[in-house]
C-alpha cells in the first residue's frame, strides 16, 4: 500500500485524486472513482445549476456515503457565491477552488471540516494560495488538460519549484495517466496525483462517443492551449487562464485572434449549432497532452488500479534497481 497525507487524511486506497472537470465529471464518475479506492471530483463550472449540484452529489454518495469532492472556480464565484453555499452543504470531503482569489471562501469550506484545495500554475501562485490558508496545493503544469494558465509552466518544473517552497501537502495535476508518472510526482515528494485526462476515456464520464473517440485518436501533439473556446461560448474566463483542449478546425482558424470572435453574433451563433450538433471540428473537447497516452476505453476503476498498483510496484522495482551495487 502506498501512504501519503492524501491516504490518511481522506481515507483512501490510492493516492488517486480524479479531477473536478465541468460538464465530464459527474456523479457517475467520481463514485466509480472512489469505490475503486481514489476520489473522484465533480466539476462544477459557472453556469451549472444548483440542482446540479444536488442530483450529482446524490448519485457520487450513493446508499453507501461515498466520498467525493467538488471542483469550482473562484472568478465565478464572485458572481454566483451561492455555488460555493450548495457545495459545502452537499457534504464532500473535499472542496477545490482554483483560478482566481481563494481568500474569500476559505473560512466557509475550513469551518466545515472540508479539506480545502486550490490548483496553481505558478510557484509565486501556489505561495498565494497557502498565504490565502488553503490545506493542499495542487499544482498544475501546462500539460493539463482544460483550464490552466497562459504562463505555460510545466508539471516537473512546478512541482520541484512549489515543493521546495511549501509547507503544506502538494500533490500534482497535468500529465499523469499511466503508472510512470504517478510514481515520479510520488518519488519527488507529492502526496498523489490529480488524474484528469486519463478519465476522459473511462467509459463513467460524461463523454459521448465521438468525443471519447476523438480523444483515444489523439496524440500528445494534437492539443492546444488558448481562449477561443470561451470567448466564443462567453464565458468569464480571465484571458490568462486558458483552457487545453484538442486542436480543431475551429481552434486552427481563431487561435491568436480570439478578440475578433467577442461580439460576433454570427460566430458564436453558428458556433452553437455546431456544438449542440455534437460538430467537434468545431465544438470544444477539453483534454491535455496525455491524450495522447490514453489509448483504450476502459472503466474508472481499472484506471485507479492500474495506476496506483502500478506506481507502487514501479517505485518497488526502481529503489531496488537504482540502489543494487
Ligand atoms: C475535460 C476537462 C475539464 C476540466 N474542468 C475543470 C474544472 O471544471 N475545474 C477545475 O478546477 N479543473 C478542471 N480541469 C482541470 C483538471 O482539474 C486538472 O488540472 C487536469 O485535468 C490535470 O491534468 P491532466 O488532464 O493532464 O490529467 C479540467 C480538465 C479537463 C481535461
Amino acid at each position: 500500500m502506498l501512504h501519503t497525507f492524501l491516504t490518511h487524511r481522506l481515507g483512501l486506497r490510492y493516492p488517486i485524486i480524479g479531477a473536478p472537470m465541468a460538464g465530464v465529471a459527474g456523479g457517475r464518475l467520481a463514485r466509480a472513482i472512489g469505490q475503486a479506492g481514489g476520489l473522484g471530483c465533480i466539476g462544477i463550472g459557472s453556469t451549472t445549476s444548483l440542482a446540479f449540484i444536488e442530483s450529482e452529489t446524490a448519485i457520487a454518495r450513493g446508499a453507501d456515503e461515498g466520498r467525493f469532492g467538488l471542483g469550482l472556480m473562484a472568478w465565478a464565484l464572485e458572481e454566483r457565491p451561492e455555488l460555493l453555499d450548495a457545495a459545502v452543504a452537499a457534504g464532500p470531503v473535499l472542496i477545490s477552488i482554483s483560478f482566481g482569489s481563494i481568500a474569500p471562501y476559505v473560512e466557509k469550506v475550513r469551518s466545515a471540516g472540508i479539506l480545502l484545495a486550490a490548483q496553481a500554475q505558478t510557484i509565486a501562485g501556489a505561495r498565494e494560495a497557502e498565504a490565502a490558508g488553503v490545506d493542499l496545493l495542487v499544482a498544475q503544469g501546462t500539460e493539463a488538460g482544460g483550464h490552466s494558465s497562459s504562463a505555460g509552466i510545466g508539471t516537473l518544473v512546478l512541482l520541484e519549484g512549489v515543493l521546495a517552497s511549501a509547507r503544506i501537502p502538494v500533490v500534482a495535476a497535468g500529465g499523469i495517466a499511466t503508472p510512470a508518472g504517478l510514481a515520479a510526482v510520488l518519488a519527488a515528494g507529492a502526496e498523489g496525483g490529480w488524474v484528469g485526462t486519463a478519465f476522459l476515456s473511462a467509459a463513467e464520464s460524461a463523454l459521448n462517443a465521438e468525443a471519447r473517440r476523438r480523444v483515444l485518436g489523439a496524440a500528445e501533439t494534437d492539443t492546444v492551449l488558448t481562449d477561443v473556446f470561451d470567448r466564443v461560448q462567453e464565458l468569464g474566463w480571465p484571458s490568462h487562464h486558458p483552457g487545453r483542449a484538442l486542436r480543431n478546425r475551429f481552434a486552427e482558424e481563431w487561435h491568436g485572434r480570439s478578440q475578433a470572435i467577442v461580439g460576433n453574433r454570427g460566430i458564436i451563433d453558428a458556433y452553437r449549432q455546431a456544438r449542440d450538433a455534437g460538430d467537434y471540428d468545431t465544438a470544444v473537447i477539453y483534454a491535455g497532452q496525455a491524450a495522447g497516452l490514453v489509448r483504450e476505453e476502459r472503466s474508472a476503476g481499472e484506471i485507479v488500479r492500474e495506476l496506483g498498483d502500478g506506481a507502487e510496484e514501479l517505485l518497488r522495482r526502481r529503489v531496488d534497481e537504482l540502489t543494487k551495487v
